[in-house]
């Protein structure tokens, strides 16, 4: 089955909620790639998180057979409440075509990894929900797919909804990708209208597999020259090792071979070889142009990374293919065990986790109160949100988990840059000679009604306005620049609570800029907690210094004497609580009129406080911390 001509590789576009999974699915019966007493709703949402969630994570490949002629003419009759689909022609000239489809995740926070399936695939379904129109990432992802030159397929779903705007989002379709209207597909994947009409396009107008070095050819059989397959995925096997997701797009290999990672600079041996059926299928070889998975033999977890290159061990001059890219974490948070116990347990989690998520870093670090953590990278919030409850999930960890922060580059004195990923390294005031931030190009689309509510939102941002496009009469698409500091802090969720959830957004880190920013520190009772500072805007670190000592005021227990909660900035208090002595009755049990020995006892009580205060002591509970770090 080696035929490059009948191989089609394509992934599916579509913001979360759209329709992939399911529209996944319909593929899988129409192609009777699982049997359908076998058939679960989302088949390859397979982690127990995303079916809970209903979102996919992470993206499994699926090989599917499919007998198409040329000739067909699908017959499509959609009526209101039922679909009918059948096909004329049925046993003309047919032929067996292997469908490649990988499923790609949908949120900004993976656009790695989207980037690496579209560099393995030739199209792309573009899959846009008819009750909620375009949204921001989708255009994001379909300019990623565009950059790869792949054919995009766009497709309208739920059209079977009473709640579907069909006409208007076949036009912002159109609009959009600069097409006729007709040739946008109307589909229902929970009914299965038009999928076969759909599935049929992805064979006639996504093309069969070409290799890099002889672009637009497509040799039957393409075997020669040196062997080249690119990393989209990679799993941990127990008993196999580490298992490569592939796309061969040179040559040939078979089980036994010796190969080289060339990012890794990692060797390895191909112990197995195959499909995804979508279960793993052992095959003999894999060739030019198709999906399968590699088991390198390599042990190392974080060798095999998504986007490098393998080729066969010991030929010189191989050319990497396009785009491996070190991901880079922009958002920071550090992670501890509630029971210091399990801090080993939390290592391993975190290496196994890195595994299957190339773009996850960490680092160990310690402070006082929380014991041993790490300091860990993440491509976005939602990113660091699924890392937290898989290792919550899957390992069984209670985790106390900081509030993500971003990225910051500072200039010393010196002119050396350095890169903070948190306010316990801020450096002092004095060696600061200047401060940068990452900034974001933020798109939104929004509903031309909720076009004021928007703006205000983003005003609260301080955001930078760029430009407005219509992308139909109701719905407007805005590019502002931001600080990405401001997205992480809760934008979303007043965006989407200002519009009624109607808004979308993404964004892409830009540059450095400079920025004002102070690191914000709390002093208890005189002493600095390093745990609770953090990085804030100057212009706002008096209001920020302020909220933080009435939330301590709070949770801190009243103590024997009196405590001040104070915020500084760079050795300035800004702003200052009092919690008041909790006054112990030493008096009570004498009633009575001995005077005498109730002022001995209250001044003996006074002394005490001294003392206690003179030292000091100050008796906090670790949950304190544990509210104010993770809040
Ligand atoms: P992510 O995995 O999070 O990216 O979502 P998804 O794009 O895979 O969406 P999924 O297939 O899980 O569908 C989301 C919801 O839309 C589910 O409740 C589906 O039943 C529903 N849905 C999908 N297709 C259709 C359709 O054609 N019509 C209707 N009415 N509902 C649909």
């Amino acid at each position: 089955m080696g035929n490059q001509y009948n191989i089609r590789n394509f992934v599916i576009i579509a913001h979360i909620d759209h329709g992939k999974s399911t529209l996944a699915d319909r593929l899988l019966e129409l192609t009777h790639t699982i049997p359908k007493e076998k058939m679960k709703a989302q088949y390859l949402d397979m982690m127990d998180l995303e079916r809970e969630r209903g979102i996919t994570i992470k993206m499994q490949p699926v090989r599917m057979l499919y007998e198409h002629s040329q000739n067909q003419k699908p017959k499509i009759i959609v009526s209101k409440t039922k679909v009918f689909e059948k096909l004329e022609n049925q046993k003309e000239n047919k032929e067996l075509y292997i469908l490649n489809l990988i499923d790609t995740p949908g949120h900004v926070d993976f656009s790695y990894e989207v980037s690496r399936s579209l560099a393995a695939v030739e199209g792309a379904i573009l899959l846009v929900d008819a009750t909620k129109g375009i949204q921001a990432q989708t255009i994001a992802n379909l300019e990623l797919a565009k950059k790869q030159n792949l054919v995009i397929i766009p497709a309208v779903n739920k059209i079977d909804s009473p709640q579907a705007k069909t006409e208007e989002t076949k036009t912002e379709l159109a609009n959009l990708l600069n097409i006729k209207k007709e040739d946008v597909f109307l589909i229902s994947a929970k009914y299965g209208a038009n999928i076969e009409k759909l599935l049929q396009a992805v064979i006639e107008k996504i093309p069969c597999p070409h290799t890099k070095f002889g672009v637009g050819a497509c040799p039957s059989n393409f075997v020669e020259g040196g062997f080249r397959a690119l990393i989209f995925d990679s799993k941990y096997d127990l008993y196999k090792g580490v298992i490569a997701c592939v796309r061969v797009f040179d040559g040939e290999t078979k089980v036994g071979e010796k190969i080289y990672l060339l990012a890794a600079e990692t060797e390895g041996e191909v112990k197995e070889l195959g499909y995804f059926a979508p279960t793993l299928s052992s095959q003999k070889a894999l060739r030019a142009g198709e999906i399968g998975y590699i088991a390198t033999g390599i042990k190392t977890p974080g060798k095999v990374r998504v986007g490098d290159t393998i080729i066969k061990l010991k030929i010189n001059d191989v050319e990497p293919l396009s785009g491996y890219k070190e991901p880079k974490p922009m958002v920071f948070a550090s992670i501890y065990p509630e029971d210091q116990n399990d801090y080993d347990l939390l290592k391993d989690a975190l290496s196994k986790l890195k595994l299957n998520d190339a773009s996850l870093v960490f680092e160990p670090e310690s402070r006082e109160f929380l014991g041993r953590g790490f300091r860990s990278g993440f491509l976005g919030t939602l990113h660091a949100e699924i890392v937290s409850e898989r290792l919550k999930r899957e390992f069984g960890l209670s985790l106390v988990i900081s509030t993500p922060s971003v990225l910051y580059k500072i200039i010393n004195e010196n002119a050396q840059e350095i890169f903070v990923k948190s306010a316990s390294d801020w450096p002092q005031a004095t060696q600061i000679k200047e401060i940068r931030e990452p900034w974001a190009r933020l798109e939104i689309i929004t509903p031309a009604g909720y076009l004021g509510k928007t703006m205000e939102v983003l005003e609260n941002i301080r955001g930078k306005y760029r430009e407005t496009k219509y992308l139909s009469q109701e719905r407007i698409l805005l590019v502002y620049e931001v600080p990405l500091r401001e997205i992480m802090s809760g934008f979303y969720a007043q965006l989407k609570s200002q519009t009624q959830g109607f808004a979308s957004m993404n964004y892409e880190v830009l540059d450095w800029r400079p920025a004002n920013l102070v690191k914000l520190e709390i002093l208890i009772a005189g002493r600095k907690e390093e745990v609770l500072s953090k990085i804030v805007s100057r212009n706002l670190a008096n209001l920020e210094g302020k909220k933080m000592v009435e939330r301590l005021k709070e949770i801190v227990p009243s103590q024997l004497f009196s405590v001040a909660l104070q915020a500084m900035v760079e050795n300035q208090i800004i702003a200052r609580e009092t919690i008041k002595a909790r006054r112990r009755d030493v008096i009570a049990p004498l009633y009575g009129g001995d005077y005498s020995r109730k002022r001995k006892l209250l001044e003996r009580q006074k002394r005490g406080k001294k003392e206690l205060k003179a030292k000091g002591v100050i008796r906090l509970p670790p949950d304190v911390f544990l509210k104010m770090f993770s809040q």
